[in-house]
Formats: C-alpha cells, structure tokens, sequence
C-alpha cells in the first residue's frame, strides 16, 4: 500500500478543509475514487475491503451491475419530472413493490423520499394526522436522523446546542442489557416496560400518536432489544391507539437475517420507515403502511420535489430483485455468523473487547478500558478502526460512546473478502492492545 492518506488524498483534504464546513461528519482521511462489491479503490489508487457499506446503504453491494444498468436505461430517458406534477412509472411500480415485501398482510400503501431523516419525519407527519394526536415516543439511545424533528427523537448527546428542540417527543428506555443497571434481562424488560406505559400515562394515552423503534438500535451501538420488550410495547401501543413506527432504515432489506428486523420479534409495524440499502446507494427512502393510516393524510398534505427520483426508483427497483433472488436473507445470516465467531474469539482474547452483540449481519463490539467497571474506550475504538485502514479495511464506529466497532459491510462480499478483512482487524485489534498494555 502507498502512504494512508496518499498525496492525492491529502490534497484533496486541504480543499475539504477550506471550503467544506466542519460539522459535516467524517470518519476518514481518505478521499474514494472508485468502489465495486465490497472493494474500494482511493484516489491514490489504495484498495480497502469495506466494512461499513456507506453506513449500511450497500446490501446489493456497491455499483452492482443490474442497478448500473437500470440507472442508465432510466437516465437515457428522464432524470427528473417530479412526481407531483406528471407521475411515472417507476415510482408507482415501486411503491408496489416496497408493499408486497413489508411486514403485514392486509392493503398497504408507500410514499417516496430521499433520506433516511425525511421518512421518519413523514412517518412522524403521518401518524400525527391519522391519529389527531400530537405527541411521539422514541426510546434512549436511538438513532432517528439530523433534521430538527429527527433530532429531538435522537438520543439527547447529539442534539445538544441545536435547540429548541421539537415539541411534543418523548423518550422511554431501551433495554441495553450490557450497561444495564436494572438487573437481569427480564428485569430489565420489566422496567422498561414498566417505564414506557408510565410515560404513556403521564402524556396520556389519548395524546399518544406514535411510538417508533429501531429493531436494533443501529447508530447507538447495533442493541438488539429482547423480544419480550419489542412485543410488550407493540401490545401497549395496539391497547391504547397508538401506532408503531418501525425504523428499518439500518436494518431493512436482509442487512438482520430476515427482510426486516421487526419481523425478528413477531411485531407488525403500522408504518415502516426505509432508506439506505433500497437503492444501493442513490438517495431514496419511503414510509410504507396500513392504507388507511397512510391515506389519512389528504392530497397535498405530502411530498417534496425530488421524492421518488426516477434514477433512485429505477435503482430500487432492480436491487429488490437482486435481493429476493439470491437469498440474502441466508447470506446475511452466514456473514453474522463468521463475523459473530471471530468477535467472540477475540472478546476471549483481548481484555479490551467488552461485549460482542448483533443480529444477522449486523455485529459489533463494545471496546472497554475496563471489563469490571465497563468504562467506554472511545480511543481505543477510533485507533482499531484508524489502524485498519492503514492496513486495508474500511469500518465505521457506532454508539453513544463511540467505542463500538462494527460490521456493515455488503452482503455481497466473498468469504475469502470476509476472511482477510477479519485478519487485517484482527492485526489491528491486537496491535492497539499492545499499545495500550505497554
Ligand atoms: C435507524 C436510522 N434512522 C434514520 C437514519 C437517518 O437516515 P439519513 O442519514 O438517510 O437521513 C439513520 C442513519 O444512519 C438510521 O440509521
């Protein structure tokens, strides 16, 4: 490998200094060129196995060819119309399609958007003029999105200075078993359960729109909540009206083992959210539900501009095929399973790794300076994750601490890519345990 960063990319740094504002997040120093599958070339022509996928957005893997080519053939005949003013094909085609593959049998319909934030925002929209009540529920540590409304559902660190805040969100636990200090799981479900219908009574019930959920937390540190706590609240919220929004934006699309995360738990959502992965990479997201709730809203009550771009629907179209083809679910569940064991292996082996967790192929570890005390190790995760880049590994870090290292990468990658980007981590993992032992 050439120098990590190489001169080109270092360059290129300079003008990312001057002319792009600092609180656009960056992970890397590392400037892409090129990407395929689960390979990235920079621009100094470096090569990196990835372990993060754009956070999460490649399940197909990156630049598949059927998404290039669905993209090109919609390019050659119309980039933008806007569906609001002459509708098309694509956009329809795929709202039926993201309906036949969410989780409920009876009538759905979809609505089409660009991010991850603008969906949960609409579901947020949605739900407040079906029920006619104002206020939401999301749960501590989640992960919702940076737009203001989005903001105020995210766990409390990351808004701070950016208030006022929305009106009317309120936050209940999650069941975070390893820094739990509830007692064992099914005391912890029991508080948190225990938490939400007294939130829910304080709002009152009556008031309640919506409660939304991550199957697992994704941004907050891949939190795989027992089933009993996703299913009591499902229960709760069905007793009293209110509507349950499932945020699938980082789990959807097989990334868990299932189509959906939620579908895990046995729990079927009234409003799903999705983004990401939809559309290997184009911005694309929908809000997908129970007809009735979705057809609460009167026309003109929703939509943006570019909701539903022909190129990013065209692309979604062609990655569902991909994915209801070639058993991903299955993939998905193999990966986990190679990724989980290797973690494990290392939690025995290195003092640092505190917790090993995850669903499918969503598989993190918790790095702590202290096993007993549990104490974050925020620079320690950002060493591990640093050092393998040098070494040829892509990888994002994840929770409220930012001390988890976590697999995200394509389900399209091969094993012998999974195998030798597990060896540059494990290199990566020990060297920083030298490092901080000596
Ligand atoms: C669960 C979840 N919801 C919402 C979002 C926001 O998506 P976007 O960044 O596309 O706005 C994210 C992004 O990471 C997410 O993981």
């Amino acid at each position: 490998m050439a120098d990590i960063p190489g001169t080109r990319s270092q360059e290129l740094m300079r003008l990312r200094e001057r002319y792009v504002a600092r609180g656009v997040d960056q992970q890397h120093p590392v400037f892409v060129a090129s990407t395929s599958g689960a390979v990235i070339t920079d621009v100094d022509g470096n090569r990196y196995l990835d372990f993060g996928g754009g956070i999460g957005a490649l399940n197909a893997g990156a630049n598949h060819p059927e998404v290039v080519q669905a993209i090109r053939e919609q390019a050659g005949r119309m980039l933008h119309a806007c569906f609001h003013v002459l509708p098309y094909e694509p956009y329809v085609r795929l709202a039926r399609r993201l309906c036949e593959i969410t989780p409920g049998r009876g009538d759905k319909k979809a609505m089409l958007i660009n991010s991850g934030a603008e969906a949960v925002e609409n579901a947020v929209k949605i739900a407040r003029y079906a029920t006619g009540r104002p206020a939401v529920i999301s749960f501590e540590n989640a992960f919702h999105g940076r737009t203001l409304l989005t903001l105020t559902l995210t766990s409390r660190a990351k808004s701070e200075g950016f208030g006022p805040l929305a009106p009317e969100v309120y936050r209940s636990p999650f069941p975070y078993l390893y820094r739990s200090s509830l007692g064992s799981e099914a005391e912890t479900v029991a508080a948190c359960l225990d938490a939400f219908r007294r939130l829910v009574g304080d709002v009152g019930a009556d008031r309640v729109a919506a409660t939304i959920m991550e199957p697992v937390q994704g941004e907050g540190g891949f939190i795989v909540p027992p089933a009993a706590f996703v299913q009591g609240i499902a229960a709760c919220c069905r007793e009293r009206g209110i509507l349950f929004i499932a945020d699938e934006i980082q789990t959807g699309f097989y990334r868990t083992g299932r189509r959906f995360g939620i579908e895990h738990f046995d729990v079927v959502p009234d409003l799903v959210a999705v983004a990401k992965s939809v559309a290997d990479g184009l911005p694309l997201s929908a809000v997908v539900g129970r007809s009735d709730v979705m057809d609460a809203v009167p026309p003109g009550g929703l939509g943006t501009t570019f909701g539903g771009n022909p190129l990013a629907c065209a692309a979604a179209l062609a990655v569902i095929d991909i994915l209801e083809r070639e058993d991903c679910g299955a993939r998905a569940r193999a990966i986990g399973a190679r990724v989980l064991e290797r973690f494990r292996a290392w939690q025995a082996a290195y003092e640092l790794v505190g917790d090993v967790r995850g669903l499918g192929a969503m598989v993190a570890m918790e790095l702590v300076t202290d096993r007993r005390t549990k104490e974050p190790a925020p620079e320690a995760a950002s060493a591990v994750v640093a050092e393998a880049l040098r070494a040829g590994v892509v990888l994002v870090k994840a929770g409220a601490h930012k001390n988890v290292v976590r697999f995200l990468g394509p389900l399209s990658i091969t094993d012998e890519e999974l195998d030798a980007g597990l060896r540059v981590l494990e290199r990566a993992l020990a060297t920083v345990c030298a490092l901080e032992v000596s």
